[in-house]
């Protein structure tokens, strides 16, 4: 089965913890995409459903699948929130950002008690770090900013997208950092946003509830 099967497997099952009447969070990235078509046909056959999306191409395919959508002037709080992840640790500890959206799938994220991440099992990992840890920067001052972050550890790339420097739907920019394998998540994450011009990083530290993984082997999804 590959990845992509994969990814569709486990936004399958992760939409079936979605009930009428619910407010949902709808995180960003591939395995989100699954999980909104899938979401699109239960709201065609009736599901009474309002969502926030985490990013401008959420929303964009939720208009498309005609997924009703709210926000954070109209609702507070969210009954369940799906989110994909680049790596989930131990203490289902997540890395997350790889899509750029890590911002607003942090404050979505905030506001719900039931936070459920779909991976494939290639991104269960016994520590933190292979993938470049993604953290949202202002934009002023920005060569300082990635100064001040590589003295924490790293070497940090400011990310690109089509020759100019990427731009989040925050109008902030994001650098991909390589820390190497991370000790121990919850102490850079503090670190790191002591750091007045960092906005946000991609550690996602006792958030999540429940991890939702689809296995390679077999193809069924399993519940951590
Ligand atoms: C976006 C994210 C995504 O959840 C993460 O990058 C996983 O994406 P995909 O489902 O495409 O593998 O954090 O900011």
């Amino acid at each position: 089965m590959n990845q992509d099967e994969l990814k569709e497997r486990v936004a399958i099952e992760a939409v079936k913890y979605i009930k009428d009447g619910m407010n949902v969070g709808l995180g960003t990235g591939s395995t989100m995409y699954y999980a909104i078509r899938y979401l699109s046909e239960r709201v065609k056959n009736g599901l009474n459903i309002k969502c926030i999306p985490t990013s401008e191409k959420t929303a964009e395919w939720a208009r498309t699948y005609n997924i009703p959508l709210t926000n954070f002037s109209e609702t507070h709080h969210l009954d369940v929130v799906i989110d994909g992840a680049d790596e989930v640790g131990p203490n289902f500890h997540l890395l997350k950002g790889g899509g750029g959206a890590l911002l607003r799938e942090k404050i979505v994220a905030n506001a719900t008690d039931q936070f459920i991440v779909i991976i494939d099992e290639s991104k269960y990992v016994n520590q933190l770090g292979k993938f470049k840890l993604p953290i949202e920067i202002v934009p002023f001052g920005y060569e300082y900013t990635i100064q001040l972050v590589e003295a924490l550890g790293c070497k940090a790339t400011l990310r690109q997208s089509n020759d100019a420097i990427y731009v989040t739907d925050n109008q902030n920019y994001i650098i991909d950092c390589d820390f190497g394998m991370i000790n121990n998540p919850k102490q850079l994450n503090n670190q790191l946003i002591s750091i007045i011009r960092v906005v946000e990083t991609g550690l996602f530290i006792d958030m999540a509830n429940k991890i939702l993984v689809s296995q390679s082997s077999s193809g069924l999804v399993e519940e951590l």
